[in-house]
């Protein structure tokens, strides 16, 4: 069995807080101190949102009031954990923990002091981000309002009994091999199943689906917010499980039982807000809550038509039908006639076909004897649809089976003429109903066809992990990654190089090598988008896609060629042409940074951290600028030098970087005050304009109007608001550079 540590340091932690904290500044200054004293290696503090969060009246009171609860319940923790650990729940070992709330409560204090220590076993099992930091960073604001409600509620002298007795108990659910259904096998009847587009997933009697990350909470103490980590973020005390739980395995499920809800929140995704305190009815038995986290297939991965292999099936089937079994140790809050609601499961990031899954799920309900609600979310019609077929199947007496392997047939049958659900009906010989239904296809049809992986830009997490909810932030992010190390171990060979337009326009192999990474990858995980890539892809769509990906293998190829370190890698995303995430590497330097509009630019490498825009203190005497002169030779590098030759004299310096990319990257993270260039391609700017927006600077053309891609326009600048204005106003001048003509002489 292992355990991990609780008490990292803690007699400096004691010291430190020894006095009690009443104050944002204290609370501040303690999790700096505590984080130093337990992450040494990683002690830095984002304290920006803590800030603007904490400044406002109603949380100097929560200082006043309920800090100092918080702050004794971290205290607390040796009284509550004499033996100074607790035991982790590791793969394969079916168990149960059990803690009061009290105790969670002590936990949840030792996350928000950012002073978990690390755990000590093999680092890939268990989440790795099990403090607040994030959230303090700023990621989900809506989650820590919630806890910040959580702590509130503790605080009251009314709730300390209540805290003593009542348990948040978590269980790892095992399924020895021996006990795993041949599901083509089974003669189990189909049993019916409620289908309905206004049900919730909410503490309401019935069991709630988790649909999860393999990694119980997904992204919750990083951003994401989706099913799950909203879930986690309204009921703190789930977020314990971070800290117990190694990542489940296919025949594995994670079983809550207990976590009350706090906070009520509206929306989805990057809209979400917390809206206030759920109420709670008198009388309200929390023991009887129970969640089940269930991890689905990641399916991006694999065409659609291989979510109908068996292999594949038989994974989703064997993971609901463990989640929808009865759990023997819950067996008084759980008689058999307990409902559990679920629905879309695995079918937004991680790209699962929803009539396949919701017919996955009716399969393992019946199996495991469990009465079903399904939420279509809203969808009526599919919600109808879903009905119609399954009272059909129950009615002609199929079993668990029988409709596996109909799908199984489905799946070989490349039939792409009839989509999945029609098809099973045809199957059935179900024709009155469905055939006439079928006649509406036009209507119905975007409910049968296989629906391709969902773009969840709004759930980008702003510290994505290798583990954690698809996106096409984290696809973006990972990618990077991956060429940026590529590419550091690559600088050191001598380059094979050819050239393009002119002697001076090269490309390299490894421009290819990086590009086809790239394509490929996004071509999997994206079918849908378009990609316009410089050296593949390089004219930008008469018509831009709904979602097209942006990119620039090597951005500063003249200086990639020449061994030196000044070049970028640029992946951006443009919703209708306009630019809404971008990703950047700079490999010489380590870094990623990464933005999603609305969100907020962050360093993904070296470590996550928002950055913001940083304005000189005199314009222009305090600016140091930069431009790009890119392959032209003609007139136009005359206008450039024009502009060039007024501003250096006015301006703190003038710099050339010779990529793009990188300039934007030093502008947004304050490094540069202002760039310009007149004749850039979209994957120069794409990813960069987002990323420095987002920072709080301005990317527009030089007339001021906002960068769209499919604007036609080739200029492009970028600086800090006041430099920005600056700029804009004393580029106007040159109203032959702004046309792309030479300087008049
Ligand atoms: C070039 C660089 C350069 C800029 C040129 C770009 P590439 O991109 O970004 O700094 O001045 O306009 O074409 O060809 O190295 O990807
Ligand atoms: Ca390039
Ligand atoms: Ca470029």
């Amino acid at each position: 069995m292992t355990n991990r540590p609780l008490f990292s340091g803690w007699d400096r932690i004691v010291q430190a807080l020894s006095a009690p904290l009443t104050t944002l500044q204290s609370l501040q200054d303690a999790i700096v101190t505590i984080r130093g004293i337990v992450h040494p290696q990683n002690p830095r503090v984002n304290d920006l949102s803590l800030r603007s969060y904490l400044s406002t009246p109603a949380y100097a009171q929560w200082c006043l009031e309920v800090l100092p609860f918080v702050q004794q319940s971290f205290l607390r923790l040796p009284t509550l954990f004499p033996e100074g650990t607790i035991p982790i729940l590791s793969q394969g070992t079916d168990r149960t923990l059990e803690f009061t709330k009290i105790q969670c409560c002590a936990l949840l204090s030792m996350m928000f002091f950012e002073a978990v220590p690390f755990w000590g076993g093999d680092s890939d099992r268990m989440p790795p981000f099990d403090d607040f930091s994030h959230l303090h960073a700023g990621c989900c604001p809506a989650f820590l309002e919630s806890i910040f409600l959580y702590f509130q509620r503790m605080s009251k002298p009314a709730e300390q009994a209540r805290l003593q007795n009542e348990k948040v108990t978590i269980h790892r659910r095992v399924l020895p091999t021996a006990e795993t259904p041949t599901w083509g096998e089974l003669t189990t009847p189909l049993a019916p199943a409620h289908f309905s587009p206004s049900l919730r997933i909410q503490p309401d009697g019935a069991v709630e689906a988790d649909f999860a990350n393999r990694y119980i909470g997904g992204g919750v103490l990083q951003g994401g917010c989706v099913q799950e980590e909203i879930m986690f973020g309204m009921s703190p005390e789930c977020l314990v499980s971070l800290l117990v739980c190694e990542y489940m395995l296919p025949n594995e499920v994670i079983t809550l039982r207990g976590p009350e809800l706090v906070g009520l929140c509206e929306g989805y995704g990057r809209k979400v807000r917390c809206t206030g305190e759920a109420p709670v009815a008198p009388g309200t038995d929390w023991s009887r809550r129970l969640i089940v986290a269930m991890d689905a297939l990641e399916c991006y991965q694999y065409p659609a038509q291989h979510q109908y292999t068996p292999s594949l099936m038989d994974r989703e089937l064997t993971k609901a039908y463990l989640a929808f079994a009865h759990d023997p140790t819950c067996a008084a809050i759980d008689p058999p006639d307990r409902p559990l609601t679920t629905g879309h499961w695995g079918c937004g990031a991680f790209g699962g076909h929803k009539p396949l899954k919701a017919l996955l799920q009716v399969m393992a309900a019946s199996q495991a004897r469990r009465a079903l609600q399904y939420s279509t979310f809203g969808e009526e019609p599919f919600a109808q649809a879903l009905q119609a077929v399954v009272d059909a199947l129950i009615e002609q007496h199929w079993t668990v089976g029988r409709l596996y392997a109909a799908i199984v047939k489905y799946g070989r049958s490349c039939d792409d003429e009839v989509p999945f659900l029609p098809w099973i009906c045809k199957e059935a010989a179900v024709t009155v109903f469905f055939w006439s239904m079928y006649q509406f296809r036009l209507f119905l049809l975007p409910f049968f066809l296989p629906r391709q992986h969902e773009l969840n830009v709004p759930f980008l997490i702003p510290a994505c992990s290798s583990h954690t909810t698809c996106s096409s932030g984290y696809v973006a992010l990972q990618l990077a990654e991956q060429c940026s190390s590529l590419l550091q171990r690559a600088i050191k060979e001598e380059q094979v190089i050819e050239t393009k337009s002119t002697f001076a326009d090269l490309v390299t192999a490894y421009d290819k090598k990086v590009e086809e990474i790239i394509i490929s990858t996004v071509r999997r995980a994206f079918p849908d988008h378009g990609i316009v890539s410089e050296e593949s892809f390089p004219v930008s769509p008469a018509e831009w896609k709904e979602w097209s990906w942006v990119v620039d293998p090597i951005d500063g190829t003249t200086n990639w060629a020449n061994q030196n370190p000044v070049f970028a890698i640029s992946i951006g995303l443009a919703h209708r042409a306009v630019p809404i995430m971008g990703v950047i590497a700079l490999p010489s330097l380590r870094e990623v940074v990464y933005a999603i509009r609305g969100r907020g630019s962050f360093y993904y490498k070296p470590e996550t951290k928002q950055f913001t825009v940083r304005e000189p203190s005199n314009v222009p005497q305090d600016c140091l600028l930069t431009t790009g002169i890119g392959y032209e030779r003609g007139p136009l590098l005359q206008a450039t030098m024009g502009y060039f030759m007024e501003q250096l004299p006015l301006c703190r310096a003038i710099r050339l970087s010779g990529s793009a990319c990188w300039d934007n990257v030093m502008v947004a993270t304050g490094r540069i005050s202002g760039y310009w260039e007149r004749r850039l391609k979209v994957w120069d700017y794409c990813a960069g304009s987002v990323i420095a927006q987002e920072s709080g600077c301005r990317a527009t053309r030089f007339d001021g109007r906002p960068v769209r891609l499919d604007d036609g326009a080739e200029d492009y600048i970028v600086a800090a608001p006041r430099v920005h204005d600056y700029m804009v106003r004393t580029l106007a001048t040159h109203q032959f550079y702004l046309a792309g003509q030479p300087t008049p002489h």
